[in-house]
């Protein structure tokens, strides 16, 4: 599959524009009921294998919401960028954070907000259009959750087409998805079954499921879902394939 961006994907990316309006409304009347005041359990578990021993890495949270994971991060010694499309993402994640901030524009499609060092970076953007020559290729580690899992098929393919753009080499990713009974609940998020991971993934990375479990934050998901369905979550660690064990 190519991971150019060229006209066929762009008449698709211009349709995938319809579905980041959904959650534009969403964020203009403060609806996010998905966000978690506090670190992401599993990323604080799997934080080791992400990082995989490096001190200073580049790191990317994909359609990151205002996720309070980034500024740890960036607390840490890392250079972090975020990428959403809502603007008001964006605005609450430097005013909730209490985090000074400038905007320039990255190119055609984004927008990028920093903080005076530049190693905190939100691009407001379409996520699937993002293609630019300072971050392609350069992204050592990925942390998804409730972005791969939230979008439609269409939309999963210019994801990972994205993605392959701009991963480096020897990249780490963690990506956590839900699953449960798609009977009962058809919308977003959607239910992503191992095999459809693999589908998408697989052909990329080497995947490793690392756990499957009720989260201590179901209660979150059941409200959205009015249902009481067992909802779980589930993460893997994605790393290159074919390539030696670093
Ligand atoms: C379910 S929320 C998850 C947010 C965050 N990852 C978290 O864990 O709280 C999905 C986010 O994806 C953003 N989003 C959806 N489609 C997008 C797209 N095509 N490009 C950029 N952001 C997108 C939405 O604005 C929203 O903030």
């Amino acid at each position: 599959m190519s991971c150019e961006l060229n006209n066929q994907n762009l008449e698709v990316i211009k349709d995938a524009d319809n579905y980041t309006q959904m959650w534009k409304e969403l964020w203009s009347a403060r609806d996010t009921a998905w966000h978690l005041t506090h670190r992401n359990p599993t990323l604080v578990k799997y934080e080791d294998l992400l990082l995989n021993g490096r001190k200073s890495v580049r790191m990317l949270f994909p359609m990151c919401g205002k996720v309070i994971d980034m500024k740890y991060f960036w607390e840490q010694g890392h250079e972090v960028y975020g990428a959403d499309c809502a603007p008001e993402a964006v605005q609450d994640f430097f005013n909730e954070q209490k985090l000074e901030y400038t905007s320039e524009k990255l190119d055609e499609r984004a927008q990028i907000y920093s903080v005076p060092d530049k190693r905190l970076n939100i691009i407001q953007t379409n996520f699937l259009t993002l293609d630019n020559p300072k971050i392609n290729k350069t992204i050592d580690c990925v942390w998804d959750r409730g972005a791969f899992g939230t979008i439609t098929e269409d939309e999963q393919k210019l994801y990972i087409q994205t993605m392959k753009r701009l991963l480096a080499p020897d990249f780490r990713y963690l990506l956590l998805v839900t699953e449960f009974d798609d009977k009962i609940w058809t919308g977003v998020p959607f239910s992503q079954p191992e095999e459809k991971v693999r589908e998408y993934f697989g052909d990329f990375c080497e995947i490793q499921k690392l756990e499957s479990k009720i989260p201590d934050h179901v209660s979150l998901y059941q409200k959205h879902m009015q249902a009481p369905l067992k909802v779980l979550e589930t993460s893997y660690l994605l790393k290159p394939k074919n390539r030696s064990q670093a």
